[in-house]
């Protein structure tokens, strides 16, 4: 046998990664053999028969595609589909945003909401220079695990502000300004627009406006993750209207948009990345030139995004009937989710379950940050063979009108042994 070469990655240099918390709930919930196991670790909707939902109107304009005799399977321009780009900035911004008309806004197609993210870091690392800013990312404590790696990947350095107050379940508002008054000016602080991952807890239309007056005054810069839009509050302007304050105050930021949950589009990494200028009598032609620097880092990076859900959104979003019918989607989904949470928060209520659960209703979005503790959760898998994240997260969607009775109890018997 011919000698091997030493390979040029030992275990010192390439240590085996530890896996993704959320694969392993996963696949500890699939060999779980129990009838009666619940998996609220799952972060994609489910409709009442715990079953995934295509979207109705996605299902129609999937048909459209499949069945344009032009259609075909060509490269998509490197920004990506014009139709669908444009209306995504509309969809944020809102079809009569001064930005838009002033030609401030420049969209590039992305890879979902990841994709969009990335693109963005990437961008802020490489230009993001200005004398005397800081580069440091603030990201809120705790926030969706994948925003630590994927600015730490592209070389800038992370930090984090409080976000969640356990003590109320609510927003640590005071933590959170304290912090990014420190923080050095010019810092970057990404904001979730609405339904906040993990905590499901959001600003106030208020506290955004506060948020917006200090950012001002430091002088940092925005960068709003957008998962969400649709599905937290069921209305489309609502949930981007923390994003809209800040372009109407004249920020300068980036958005990184998602159409995973929001049309169910999760696998076909359709989203957008969108940079507005503030205004500026040359603020146009700034956003020429950044679109053409995001074109040279989309072409290294994936040369030109995919096709299919791209074109399945572009459809429903260009279409007013569609459209509507999207709306209707959207507000099945964010309503079997807030009926959830009141159903969960009164019959823990009714069960007299020590401790208060207004936050369950309270919350927004997706996930619910619960206040269970490890041993809880912990026991809960255990006994009850119910699955959520070790910090005491729940995905809203695993809920059903068939189990949330189960989970309530369950909840309730955990919480009197551990008190
Ligand atoms: C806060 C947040 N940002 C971004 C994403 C991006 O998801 P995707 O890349 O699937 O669009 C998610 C998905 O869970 C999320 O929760």
């Amino acid at each position: 046998m011919a000698s091997a070469l030493p390979t040029s990655f030992p275990a010192e240099v390439v240590p085996q990664a530890p896996e993704d918390p959320l694969f392993g709930l996963m696949r500890a919930y699939k060999a779980d053999p129990s009838p009666n196991k619940v998996d609220l670790g799952i972060g994609a909707y489910r409709d009442d028969n715990a079953k995934p939902w295509v979207l109705p109107v996605v299902k129609k304009a999937d048909e459209i595609v499949r069945n344009d005799p032009e259609a075909n399977h060509e490269y998509l321009p490197i920004a990506g589909l014009a139709s669908l780009t444009s209306k995504a900035a509309e969809l944020v911004f809102g079809a009569s945003s001064p930005a838009l008309a002033e030609k401030r806004v420049a969209s590039v197609q992305a890879i979902s909401g990841t994709g969009a993210l990335h693109l963005g870091a990437l961008f802020l690392a490489k230009f993001y220079k200005i004398a005397g800013a800081n580069r440091t990312v603030y990201l809120s404590n705790p926030t969706w695990a994948n925003h630590h790696q994927i600015f730490t990947n592209v070389g800038l350095p992370i930090a984090s502000y409080p976000y969640f107050d356990k003590s109320t379940r609510g927003l640590d508002f005071e933590g959170m300004k304290a912090t990014l008054r420190d923080a050095p000016d010019g810092s970057i602080v990404v904001l979730h627009a609405c339904a906040h991952n993990p905590t499901g807890v959001d600003p106030s239309p208020e506290q955004w406006a506060e948020l917006a007056q200090l950012l001002k005054e430091k002088r940092h810069f925005p960068f709003f993750d957008t998962a969400y839009q649709g599905f937290a509050s069921g209305d489309l302007d609502r949930d981007a209207s923390s994003i809209r304050l800040f372009v109407e105050a004249g920020f300068e930021l980036v958005v990184a948009q998602s159409f995973a949950k929001n049309f169910g589009l999760y696998g076909q990494r359709a989203g957008c990345f969108h940079y507005v200028a503030a205004p500026a009598p040359s603020a146009a032609e700034t956003t020429t030139r950044v679109a053409s620097q995001l074109a040279i880092l989309q072409r290294s990076e994936i040369s030109n995004p995919p096709i299919y859900g791209a074109k399945i959104a572009s459809i429903v979003l260009n279409d007013p009937a569609l459209f509507a019918e999207w709306q209707d989607n959207l507000r099945t989904m964010s309503g079997r989710i807030i009926d959830m949470r009141k159903q969960l928060r009164s019959k823990l209520e009714e069960l007299g379950t020590p401790g208060t659960w207004n936050h369950i209703t309270d919350q927004i979005g997706m996930f619910s940050f619960t206040g269970l503790t490890e041993p809880q959760v912990l026991k809960l898998r255990e006994e009850y063979h119910i699955y959520m994240t070790k910090n005491g997260r729940i995905s809203m969607a695993g809920l059903n009108s068939r189990n949330v009775e189960y989970v309530a109890k369950a909840v309730d018997k955990v919480v009197r042994e551990t008190q």
